[in-house]
């Protein structure tokens, strides 16, 4: 065999071997583009279209919410008993972007969980119900209003504003800890504990959605409450 015989044909495949090589690159680039170009109209129309529908529900909630404000206002506004007019207030309205974050830490629900199953079993609550149980009615008073029994406590006539947060647990257990604090101190201590400690600094209490006023207390005890309205 001469050499010559085979470089001619050998150069004609590597030619050719390029040229769909070349031919190969080219339909793979296209494809990637085309796959590229489709996957971005596909996040940009899911994108407005997730937008579009937490606009629309953020409407909704807007509009439901004033609905039944408006209701309210009405209903105590026509009532011929009510002795006092209603307003509709726009900080009333329930707001999404209002929740305070709620990190669930399944731990420290434990450790609460336990702190209060601890609390139901121990002596002094066992003592409690039983004093309770055994409360003959012949003793209990004809009326009894907190406010006088402890009239140098004025948190007890304290009326809060919770607003568009549905924080019923941290307000009452807040309440509850002012009122028992200045009971105990029989009047020397007087200030408004804080329920947005518990909303915003309690890991396990609750949110503007809700939450455990039973983990509130809990925290106030673990972890005592800063003063504040
Ligand atoms: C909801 O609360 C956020 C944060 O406080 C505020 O920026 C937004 O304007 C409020 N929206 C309404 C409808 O009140
Ligand atoms: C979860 O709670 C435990 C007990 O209170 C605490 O030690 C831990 O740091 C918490 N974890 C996080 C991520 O906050
Ligand atoms: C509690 O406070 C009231 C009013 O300040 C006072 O008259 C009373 O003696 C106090 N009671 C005790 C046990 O200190």
């Amino acid at each position: 065999m001469f050499p010559t015989d085979k470089v001619p044909s050998g150069t004609r495949t590597t030619f050719e071997t390029r040229r769909t090589r070349k031919r190969l690159v080219q339909v793979a680039v296209t494809v990637s583009v085309v796959i590229l170009l489709l996957s971005a109209v596909i996040g940009l129309v899911y994108g407005s279209f997730y937008l579009y529908r937490r606009y629309v529900k953020d409407a909704n909630d807007q509009r439901e919410s004033d609905e039944y404000l408006r209701k309210l206002v009405r209903q105590v506004n026509d009532s011929p008993e009510t002795t006092w007019k209603a307003k509709f207030n726009k900080f009333g309205v329930k707001n999404r972007s209002y929740g305070f974050k709620y990190t669930r830490n399944q731990t420290a629900v434990e450790e609460y969980m336990e702190h209060i199953r601890k609390f139901f079993e121990s002596d002094a609550m066992k003592r409690h119900l039983e004093e309770l149980e055994n409360y003959k009615d012949s003793d209990l008073p004809k009326d009894f209003d907190a406010r006088l029994k402890w009239a140098n406590c004025p948190s007890i006539s304290n009326v809060p504003n919770q607003g568009g947060c549905g924080s019923c647990f941290a307000v009452a257990a807040a309440g509850v800890a002012s009122d028992r604090a200045c009971i105990h101190s029989n009047g020397t201590f007087k200030a408004l504990l804080s329920e947005e400690d518990i909303i915003g600094c309690c890991s396990v209490c609750g949110n503007c959605y809700g939450g455990d006023p039973l983990k509130a207390l809990t925290y106030w005890v673990n972890q005592g409450l800063v003063t504040g309205k």
